[in-house]
């Protein structure tokens, strides 16, 4: 690599939340029937066709998710975010992830707009460039498209 060329910016978190380690055996209408492994290796496909690098996280416990949130610097170019029910009211990730300072799509494989009441909040949405939601494991594909476009200059 010449010394004028730009160094890649191509290392994507992604990043689940509570529950999403149980994929496969949640409701398959709302949530499809991969399991999150499975999940992953969709999303590492079309990451790589992509040219980006994806990385993975998940945990029950939000202050394990907030902690990841803080050691993310240097390590990572964008962050794409299913924090599952954290996300209608965890105020603690929404402020790690303003600490955090990086792009960031908000996923969600459900359609938590047409749903109870309570999962249309989302306090981690102002500080997205963008949610999906609705369109299952599909969601995190145009979720890298629009992370690729953010960051391959
Ligand atoms: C979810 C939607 C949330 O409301 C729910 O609590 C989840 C999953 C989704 O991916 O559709 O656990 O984030």
């Amino acid at each position: 690599m010449s010394a004028r060329e730009p160094i890649a910016r191509n290392r994507v978190e992604v990043m689940h939340g509570v529950n999403l380690d149980q994929l496969g055996r949640r409701d398959p209408g709302k949530y499809g029937s991969l399991t999150l492994p499975e999940l992953e290796r969709e999303v590492s496909e079309w990451a790589r066709e992509l040219g980006l690098n994806t990385r993975y996280f998940q945990t029950n416990h939000e202050g394990d998710f907030v902690e990841h949130l803080h050691r993310l610097e240097g390590m990572a170019d964008a962050l794409i975010l299913n924090p599952g029910a954290w996300t209608h009211y965890a105020w603690a990730i929404r402020d790690a992830l303003e600490i955090a300072g990086l792009p960031a799509i908000e996923v969600h494989l459900s359609a938590v707009g047409e749903r109870e009441e309570w999962r249309r909040e989302s306090v981690i949405r102002p500080l997205c460039l963008a949610t999906v939601a609705g369109q299952g494991v599909e969601g995190y594909r145009a979720a890298l498209e629009q992370i690729r476009e953010e960051l391959v200059v």
